[in-house]
């Protein structure tokens, strides 16, 4: 039984689905805080259980049989290191074979300040002493591709990358490859980098986007603090800024730029592009 946590957020539900192409839905258990919110997936003939990362008596039950367990980073920052503590317990007392975990790219190194608390989970898995796969996701180009709305209303990308390359790929492909790693006859890897294979800066995204729209886009690069003012005057909560305008300051070192050639191999196909993920995200 291949069990998966945060299967109602947007990687879960795309994982549930890939894994539905290589094994049979009775062996896939989706585990969510909400099993309310979960009712589509139950449709697709995999088992809904109740599982929330800050109550472990849940964790139990949700684990009950499970020979491989993908543990979904939970959202909620600040809060994860404990949250995620609770599924390795779990997953331990329930003696699976297996703990998958999406981590970051370059969890060891990145200066990224969002890479804290996954260095700390991985840290904990390793301790546990549990065979693990750790695959380390660059950005989605979701990221980029599902908030377009005031690129175009402004004219403008604004952003603190400067240069920096960000090898982003589609969550689709991050969701694929998750569910290669857990379907795979041959042990897997202990950590996977994985991240798109064509990079591009915010200065080419900026151009793309004015490419596909017809309309003038330029980025507007700025630096750390003052483009987390920007976030903070248009309404963006304090964390959320802090988290975007950190991230871009890791970007303009190079933390979110990678090789695409693992999660190319694990998928066995192309990555998707910038191009395609602002092609069908203009087409809405
Ligand atoms: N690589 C990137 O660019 C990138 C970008 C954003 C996030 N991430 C990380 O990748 C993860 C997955 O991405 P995503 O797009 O699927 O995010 P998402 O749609 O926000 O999904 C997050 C999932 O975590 C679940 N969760 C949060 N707190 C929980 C708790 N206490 N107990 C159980 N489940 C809990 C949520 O449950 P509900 O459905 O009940 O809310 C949701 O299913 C995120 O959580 C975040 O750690 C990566």
């Amino acid at each position: 039984m291949i069990v998966i946590t945060g299967a109602s957020g947007q990687l879960g539900q795309l994982v549930i689905t890939e894994l539905l192409k290589k094994t049979a839905a009775s062996n896939i258990v989706a585990a969510v805080r909400n099993v309310g919110k979960a009712q589509h997936l139950a449709a697709l003939g995999v088992q809904v259980r109740e599982a929330d990362y800050g109550r472990p008596e849940t964790l139990d039950q949700a684990f009950v049989g499970a020979e491989k367990i993908l543990l979904i980073s939970s959202n909620e920052l600040g809060q994860r290191v404990a949250q995620h503590r609770n599924v390795i317990d779990a997953a331990k007392r329930a003696g699976v074979k297996l703990l998958a975990y999406t981590s970051v790219l370059r969890a060891d190194t990145s200066v990224l300040g969002l890479a804290e608390e996954h260095r700390a989970t991985e840290a904990d898995i390793r301790a546990s002493g549990l065979p693990h796969a750790l695959l380390r996701n660059g950005w989605y180009l979701e990221n980029y591709s599902e908030h377009l709305e005031p690129v175009l209303a402004h004219g403008a990308v604004l952003g603190a990358a400067g240069q920096g390359r960000i090898s982003a790929a589609a969550r689709v492909d991050y969701a694929a490859a998750a569910a290669a790693v857990l379907t795979a006859q041959s042990t897997p890897e202990s950590v996977y980098e994985l991240a798109g294979e064509t990079a591009f800066t915010l200065t080419e995204l900026a151009a793309e986007v004015a490419r596909q729209s017809g309309k003038e886009i330029v980025y507007n690069d700025m630096p750390e603090a003052q483009y987390k003012s920007v976030l903070l005057e248009i309404g963006v909560p304090e964390a959320m800024a802090q988290l975007l305008s950190d991230s871009d300051a890791g970007a303009k070192q190079g933390d979110l730029e990678g090789s695409g050639a693992a999660l190319r191999a694990l998928i066995g196909r192309p990555t998707a592009t910038l191009a395609d993920a602002l092609k069908a995200a203009l087409k809405h």
